[in-house]
């Protein structure tokens, strides 16, 4: 090759599989900078405030809710200690670029959404007079440092549809580390699309080429706009940064988000990403595209709204809200992977529609059990809200205010994300409903041989359980949260109460695969049936030299997705030759239509392969 866009480096087989296996069994806490944590020191804050204060966006009483009130970098890392106490292993960070530094209707970019300078730092975040690039700024690097002590990847949140609006005649002004590249009112380069706002949010056409709020939109066809913001964003993922929140991918094509995509894992192989796309429903054809397409998973839209309307009553039926949005699971291809939350930056905290904590910590039970990446806004964990106009935007956004690691809702939450750590089931297991009303909800999650089992009361009363076929080991368990007893009899638990409001977990612990390398297969794209399972069949001992009898069972996860764990224990970097195949009850298997796949497998490590079922037909 001429010349390589990505030379690769480090371990050479490591860098083929891009999909980051960890991701599944991480729990995101996501937080907005300028309302965490004002870690200025003492000595900093007189002259920092004054210089914060110079275009009046700073507001130190914090009655202003549009204007910045002091959170920092700083303030993040003073408390990575608490987080890690409660059981976070990513950290999403509200945008770090530099702002615009204007207010708009009396509005600061303090959620960090109107970048000026994708390649440098909002100098707010940082101590007063330290260098604000990327690579020079010790804060920066010693937030990246202070994380991954503690086990947390940082999770950067990036734009790459728009920079800012028109503020006192200036909009879209953008610097490429310090030196002019765009103006949306001087746009002799083209970095920009000129189409007015969007008035139909129908059309595909005016959702990647015209505005929203306003929002100086890019014109991702121009090739110098695509080339600034790769390069910007891998100056990030080179100062540490280890996975992407990506906002608003509806507002910009396919083609662009996998040429993208591929850039930064190329840069950064096993790179995370996720992304934004606004109110997502796996019934809304669109928004399924984008998950299954673009090299990236999505915000669980669909699922915070079941989880919403199921306690709020917003729209009807309870718990079937949720089962409703798992029962489409298998449009996805990566279920397990969308990233689940039950509110965020842009709505009302679930307090302010839901004004019950004890609803707030069922639903957290819900959200750290179910299917896909937990991600928590911060402050739910010590019952954060305030319910002006609503709790709507910017009264979702409050300053955090306390750090209490003894509150209920701390120790809940800890308890259930040291379950995630602890049990797989969580992170890559299958969902079977064993029982589900409108106000009661008895579920297993399963992988090989680990399960969790969740009762959920969601009504004042007692509820009297009598349910069958639970996918439980027999035995008698000792409920994390209440510390009850239950006992499963035959796959049967009759007769059992579980208390109004209350929330019962318990967990069986199975062993995971362990070997030097452990690869983790997804296949999907062919639809089983009853009676049909998925194995793998290959050229080596732990694929069964071929024989179909022998081959490797996989693992339900949904209709679409199964997945295996398969351990490897090779003397050095080995071709692995497979496929996959389809084992049915009459004995006929139903094998891929290909060549063989192949791949090198490392040696040691964990690594996924993510694979599309090949038919004839
Ligand atoms: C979605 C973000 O979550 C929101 O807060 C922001 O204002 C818009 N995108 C525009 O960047």
């Amino acid at each position: 090759m001429a010349n390589p866009s990505a030379p690769v480096s480090g371990d050479l087989t490591k860098s083929l599989f891009d999909s980051p296996v960890d991701f599944r069994s991480e729990a995101i806490y996501f937080l907005i900078v300028d309302r965490f944590n004002d870690g200025h020191d003492a000595l900093g804050d007189e002259e920092g405030s004054e210089q914060l204060d110079q275009k009046g966006l700073f507001d130190e009483t914090r009655q202003d809710w549009g204007k910045y009130w002091g959170g920092n970098l700083q303030g993040v890392i003073n408390k990575i200690d608490y987080l890690k106490s409660l059981g976070v292993t990513a950290l999403w960070l509200s945008p770090l670029f530099e702002q615009v530094s204007d207010l708009q209707f009396s509005r600061a970019p303090m959620h960090g959404y109107w970048t000026r300078d994708f390649k440098r730092i909002n100098p707010r975040f940082l101590k007063v007079g330290e260098s604000n690039s990327i690579d020079q700024s010790p804060t920066l690097k010693l937030l990246v440092e202070t994380c991954h002590s503690a086990g947390i990847k940082v999770v950067l949140d990036i734009v790459c549809n728009h920079s800012s609006p028109e503020i006192n005649g200036c909009k879209g002004v953008v610097l490429d580390d310090g030196r002019p590249l765009a103006d949306f009112n001087d746009d002799g380069k083209d970095f920009y699309y000129h189409e007015g706002e969007i008035t139909d949010w129908e059309d595909e056409f005016q959702l990647i080429h015209q505005e929203m709020m306003g929002l100086a939109t890019f014109n991702e066809k121009n090739i110098n706009y695509r080339n600034y913001i790769k390069a910007a964003i891998q100056m990030w993922l080179d100062a540490g940064i280890d996975a992407l929140r990506v906002d608003t991918l509806k507002h910009m094509p396919i083609w662009f988000w996998q040429e993208f995509t591929t850039a930064m894992k190329a840069h950064k192989p096993g790179l995370f990403m996720f992304g934004e796309y606004g109110f997502s429903k796996p019934w809304e054809q669109r928004s399924v595209e984008y998950a299954n397409n673009i090299g990236m998973s999505i915000l669980d839209f669909g699922l915070c709204d079941g989880i919403r309307f199921c306690f709020s009553g917003q729209e009807p039926g309870g718990f079937h809200q949720v089962e409703r949005i798992l029962g489409h699971d298998c449009v996805y291809h990566r279920a397990n992977e969308l990233v689940t939350f039950i509110d965020n930056h842009d709505m009302p905290r679930f307090l302010s529609i839901v004004p019950d904590s004890r609803k707030l910590d069922l639903a957290l039970v819900l959200l750290s059990t179910l299917r896909g990446v937990p991600c928590l806004f911060y402050g739910t964990e010590q019952y954060l809200n305030d319910s002006t106009n609503g709790g709507q935007d910017p009264y979702n956004r409050p300053m955090m205010d306390s750090w209490d690691t003894n509150s209920h809702p701390f120790v809940l939450v800890q308890k259930l994300l040291n379950l995630r750590q602890n049990n797989q089931a969580l992170a890559l297991g299958s969902h079977h409903t064993a029982w589900v009303n409108e106000d009661f909800y008895l579920y297993t999650r399963n992988f090989r041989d680990s399960a969790v089992m969740v009762m959920v009361n969601k009504s004042d009363h007692d509820h009297i359980v009598d349910a069958e076929n639970i996918r439980m080991p027999d035995g008698t368990y000792q409920c994390l949260i209440t510390g009850y007893p239950v006992t499963i009899e035959r796959g049967r638990l009759f007769g059992y109460t579980v208390h109004g409001n209350t929330a019962m977990v318990i967990s069986s612990e199975g062993s995971p695969v362990k070997a030097p390398l452990v690869v983790v297969f997804q296949i999907n794209g062919f639809f089983t049936q009853p009676g049909q399972s998925l194995a793998i069949t290959g050229d080596c001992d732990e694929l069964g030299h071929w024989d179909h009898a022998k081959a490797y069972r996989m693992e339900y996860v949904n209709n679409n997705t199964w997945v295996a764990t398969i351990g490897f224990q090779c003397d050095q970097a080995s071709l692995l030759n497979y496929k996959f195949v389809v084992l049915q009850a009459n004995g006929d298997p139903i094998v891929e239509y290909l060549i063989n796949r192949r791949t090198l497998l490392p040696q040691s490590g964990r690594i996924a392969i993510d694979c599309f079922w090949n038919s004839n037909n």
